[in-house]
């Protein structure tokens, strides 16, 4: 079974606004507000979707989240099961600071088709196509290099490669400068981090490095429509999450999970910018006129596009 095509126009719309939503509080030193400005948004506008969809990836629990806690359902009720996932601000720190990169975020699957991920962190590594067992996230860092160099017909020092800058990353760091690697920092948001990889004009061979697990789902959703490679293992470094690992029925706390185990089947992927990007722009505010950019993925029908829209304040 496929998702309907009818719904990419809906979600684009749930992006959106959360998107502008979001914006008001662009450069307002509130995280915060900025996020649950878009979490209310997104959550009235997924509400009116015909549909049932459980949110697997949202805010947390019920206990830290009364609105798009996991579990929680939303739509009519009256079209397909989906599983939903959402970042209503991805880039938080972005938004409140008034700095590139926040984007409103959301990947769709059927019922039972999306990774419910445990709000851990994730090792992830991700590339364009490419054949597979080149890159593995169990090979070591220079065997991965090497092998993407050869398959792409480049010297290692032309491989450009995306990692958060985190003090986590300090050995994968200097094996990358050793090995005379390019490297592109990012300080946030590795959902559009990872997205680098899918196109070359992006100009990112390889995106690698631990960031959120519910991002590297959300991601993953998006690198599955451009038949991109992904690879991500939990984290679980502490009771607590271990014991929620268990509770959400991962048995194998070290297991390494291909893209086809976090995303199976059909899936959109809305990502809309609150401020600009390298892959999008933000939202820009005309008179009464709202101008937005959302990348839309759809698996089935091989969609992929950046979709410009105008709406109307108040519409
Ligand atoms: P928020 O938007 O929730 O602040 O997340 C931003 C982010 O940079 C994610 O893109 C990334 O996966 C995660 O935080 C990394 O976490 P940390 O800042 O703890 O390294």
């Amino acid at each position: 079974m496929a998702i309907d095509k009818k719904f990419i126009n809906q979600f684009v719309n749930v992006t959106v606004k959360a998107a502008s939503a979001a914006y008001n509080l662009v450069g307002k030193k509130n995280k915060n507000a900025a996020d649950q400005a878009a979490v209310d948004s997104m959550r009235s506008e997924l509400n009116k979707i015909d549909m049932t969809g459980e949110v697997v990836i949202g805010e947390g629990s019920l206990d830290e989240a009364p609105m798009l806690y996991t579990g929680e359902i939303l739509g009519s009720k009256t079209g397909p099961a989906l599983d939903i996932a959402v970042d209503p601000v991805e880039g938080t720190n972005f938004v409140a600071n008034n700095l590139p990169g926040g984007i409103a975020v959301l990947a769709i699957a059927e019922k039972n088709n999306l990774f419910n991920a445990p709000e851990t962190y994730m090792n992830k590594i991700a590339t364009g196509k490419i054949d597979k067992g080149l890159i593995d996230l169990d090979f070591t860092i220079e065997k991965n290099i090497k092998n993407l160099s050869d398959f792409k017909n480049k010297d290692m020092s032309s491989i450009t490669a995306c990692i958060l800058d985190r003090p986590r990353h300090k050995k994968i760091i200097d094996q990358l400068k050793d090995l005379n690697v390019k490297i592109k920092f990012i300080t946030d948001g590795d959902v559009l981090g990872a997205l680098f990889v899918s196109d070359p004009k992006y100009d990112v061979d390889i995106f690698l490095g631990i960031g959120g697990g519910p991002e590297g789902v959300l991601a993953a959703s998006a690198l599955d429509a451009y038949d991109c490679h992904f690879q991500g293992r939990f984290i679980f470094d502490n009771n607590h999450d271990i014991q929620e690992a268990k509770k959400m029925g991962i048995d194998d706390l070290n297991r390494k999970y291909e893209l086809k185990e976090i995303v199976k089947g059909d899936s959109i992927f809305c990502a809309t910018g609150i401020t600009d990007s390298i892959i999008l722009n933000g939202i820009k505010f005309n008179n009464n006129e709202i101008m937005s950019e959302t990348l839309v993925t759809h698996k089935s029908s091989n969609f992929k596009k950046i979709i410009k829209k105008v709406n109307f304040i108040n519409e």
